[in-house]
């Protein structure tokens, strides 16, 4: 085809590849639905948990279904040692290397790493689910010198995850604030991680490969390390006052402010509401205050912005509540893929289901055809 008969599609912007029945977004309207069910009645009413289980099945589980799935959940924590040895092996590294390493090194020991049938991609999506949260943790704790805190099935996904980071089981209020997070971050469309994990499984290769890789797209800046950059910009600026000029300055350099702006949305992004809640109330409830102050006067000085369908995202409130709960900064980015692992496991079964090889065009942009010159005349 003649170079001007091509349309291009940078960044595949716009560009619908497959059918999904597991996530709708319309981003006009901020609206995102799991399975049909509205997230903000998911963040108020439902758990981890349920929701994991409602993506993974497609309906809401009658209360033996959630049990039977909860418990499932439970008793699938543990990691092998072999993979303990290989995170002090690579302790190191970043976090999300580490996960993405130790992820790797767990097909290993799957007995159904290359059964790529939906129900041993289900069980595997589920183990992994479980796994993923002890990786993170036994990482932290043995970068810092300690013994993995061992996961216990007293408590549920989200407390449990806080629990293995000290072996301090955390209050209600902060466990509940955690399993929203969660939910807030199950699933949410074709993102650079989902579509990444689509193109692995679209090879037919299996699910420990798929999301290896969709956490090594999810480490990046512009997709899951916002949370983090956000909370650097927030001490950064260090008082609400001296929030405007900060953005003015970021802004005139040509820089992005971290939480702002979503490929998606032109609204907000109807995740952040139940976060910014969160950041009031444990500001507050931890003498801090200055925090929500801060991230107040960073949306006053981006309103302007509104205009032009920039408005926070989900990571803008996210790395306060993370940090307020004494979680290191780059720790951010792991507890997002720790939420998104049953969104990767569906999107991959997806995959499977109605498998087409991805395989998009590039239109070249280089040097007519030339002939090739020995290297003595060159
Ligand atoms: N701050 C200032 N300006 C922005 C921002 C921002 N955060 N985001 C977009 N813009 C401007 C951008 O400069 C561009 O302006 P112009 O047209 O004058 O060149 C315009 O908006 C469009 O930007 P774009 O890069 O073409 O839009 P995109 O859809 O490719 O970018 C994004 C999406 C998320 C990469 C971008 O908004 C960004 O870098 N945001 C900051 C990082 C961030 O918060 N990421 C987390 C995303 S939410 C978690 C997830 O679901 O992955």
């Amino acid at each position: 085809m003649a170079t001007d008969e091509i349309t291009l599609h940078r960044g595949l912007s716009g560009v619908y590849f497959d059918r999904t029945e597991t996530t709708f977004i319309d981003g006009r309207e901020g609206k995102l639905l799991y399975r049909g069910y509205n997230i903000h009645e998911l963040a108020d009413a439902s758990t981890f948990e349920e929701t994991s289980y409602l993506l993974m099945y497609g309906e809401l589980p009658t209360q033996a279904e959630l049990d039977d799935f909860d418990a499932t959940l439970k008793a699938n924590r543990n990691i092998p040692p072999e993979v303990t040895g290989i995170i002090h092996a690579v302790k190191d590294d970043h976090p999300m290397s580490v996960l993405r390493t130790a992820v790797s090194a767990l097909s290993a020991f799957d007995p159904e790493s290359e059964d790529n049938s939906s129900e041993a991609t289900l069980r595997k999506g589920i183990r992994l689910t479980s796994q993923v949260p002890t990786i993170v943790m036994a990482h932290h704790n043995i970068r810092n010198g300690r013994e993995p805190v061992p996961p216990t099935e007293n408590l549920n996904h989200a407390s449990n995850f806080l629990y293995m980071m000290d072996g301090e089981e955390p209050t209600p209020e902060t466990a509940a604030l955690m399993d929203t997070d969660f939910v807030l971050h199950a699933d949410h469309g074709s993102n650079a991680s989902a579509f990444t994990a689509r193109a692995v499984a679209s090879t037919n290769a299996d699910l420990h490969d798929a999301v290896t890789a969709g956490i090594a797209a999810l480490s990046g800046p512009s997709h899951g390390g916002a949370a983090e950059n956000v909370m650097t910009m927030a001490m950064e600026i260090g008082e609400p006052e001296n929030a405007e000029k900060y953005v003015k300055d970021l802004l005139a350099s040509g820089g992005r402010v971290m939480g702002f702006g979503h490929r998606v949305y032109r609204a907000e992004d109807p995740r952040a509401r139940h976060l910014r809640d969160g950041v009031r109330d444990l500001s507050a409830e931890k003498g801090e205050p200055k925090w929500y102050a801060i991230l107040e006067a960073v949306q006053k000085a981006m309103s302007p912005y509104a205009r032009r369908g920039i408005h926070v995202n989900v990571d803008f409130f996210a790395g306060v509540i993370y940090y307020l709960n004494g979680i290191p900064h780059d720790l951010f980015v792991p507890i997002f893929a720790v939420g998104r692992i049953p969104g990767w496991t569906v999107q991959v079964i997806e995959q499977f289901e109605h498998n087409i090889l991805i395989r998009p065009l590039l239109q070249y942009a280089g040097p007519e055809e030339r002939s090739y010159t020995p290297i003595s005349e060159r």
